[in-house]
């Protein structure tokens, strides 16, 4: 596998593939946002964490866990299967992820609950350091509920003593009454809180790409600021349309994008600087360079031998 951490690099492929080649604790920032399994399955696969001398995981308290498969059921719900599918991939973001490193994890009301149970298994507890919630406002409005208008970004570190968080190269808001903190203090702002209030990408915004799931580049950004240093490599294995590679550059920091769908690789191929991004397509078995992958991803013809 053709993996260079010193380089800028769009994979297609299936992200396992990638994370199981690389090696342990060589990435510093890792942020996902993996599709939210809202398709009809018939099975599910339901697991469980039971504490183990011998079990293969450290988790809470530093006890050692396994993981059981309980019992795969014939109806609708879809997160058995959706966790069954997260796991692997979430246990191997923990094994690369640096010692001082951190990770996003970006999903919405209707999973976060079983994630958090999940990713607090693979990490302990007491690597969780945040749940931000994304506030937004966009969509119909049912009147038979309250409208969900956020999604949940949970932020786990390998060591709860010692990870990277740079406050003081976070962008500052306004505060909400300037009033209340003095000239001084309005006039910078404040540190955001673990509440986001930040639009979504406008549907006639320069910063649309056409993806469908893109995320703001303004929420990447102050994640990239807050949890690396500049130079630093941020992987996104659920890439899209490149967001977390675009964010990535326009700080000073490198980028791993991983994504199984030919028309995100060639969403990022043209949203990201040609000369500086290297493209390996595995779906294909073969690595093609930029120029001509971006010739292929214009033209339309890059390899679609891989399904979402
Ligand atoms: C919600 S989207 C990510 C959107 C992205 N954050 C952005 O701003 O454009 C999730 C992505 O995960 C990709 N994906 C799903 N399963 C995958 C897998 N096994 N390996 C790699 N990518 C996968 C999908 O193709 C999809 O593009």
């Amino acid at each position: 596998m053709d993996i260079d951490l010193k380089a800028n690099t769009v994979y297609l492929a299936d992200n396992l593939e990638v994370l199981a080649s690389m090696p342990a604790e060589s990435v510093p920032l890792i942020y996902i946002d993996p599709p939210f399994n809202t398709g009809s399955t018939q099975e599910r696969t339901q697991i469980r964490t039971v504490r183990d001398v011998n079990g293969d995981r450290t988790g809470f308290k530093g006890h050692r866990y396994r993981t059981e498969k309980i019992a795969t059921r014939a109806y609708e719900d879809s997160f058995g299967d959706y966790l069954a599918f997260l796991e692997p991939r979430l246990t191997e973001a923990y094994r690369v992820l640096a010692s001082d490193g951190s990770l996003y994890f970006h999903i919405d009301y209707r999973e976060v609950h079983y994630c958090k149970i999940l990713l607090d298994g693979i990490f302990g507890r007491d690597c969780f350091l945040n749940e931000i919630i994304w506030a937004y406002d966009y969509g119909g409005r049912p009147k038979n509920r309250w409208p969900a208008k956020h999604d949940n970004i949970l932020l786990y570190v390998k060591d709860p003593g010692d990870y990277v968080f740079n406050a003081d190269e976070v962008e500052r808001i306004p505060y909400m009454a300037p009033g209340l903190v003095g000239e001084e203090k309005a006039k910078r702002g404040k540190l955001p809180t673990d509440t986001w209030w930040h639009t979504i990408v406008a549907t006639n915004g320069k910063e649309k790409t056409g993806y469908p799931t893109q995320k703001p580049l303004g929420i990447l950004r102050r994640i990239i600021s807050a949890s690396s240093n500049a130079g630093d490599l941020v992987l996104d294995f659920f890439a899209g349309s490149g967001t977390t590679g675009a964010a990535a550059l326009e700080l000073g920091r490198r980028f791993m994008l991983v994504d199984n769908n030919p028309e995100a690789a060639r969403v990022m191929l043209l949203r990201l600087p040609r000369d500086d991004t290297r493209f390996v397509n595995l779906l294909q078995e073969s690595a093609t360079t930029p120029r001509a992958s971006r010739t292929q991803a214009r033209e339309g013809t890059l390899a679609a031998s891989g399904s979402v």
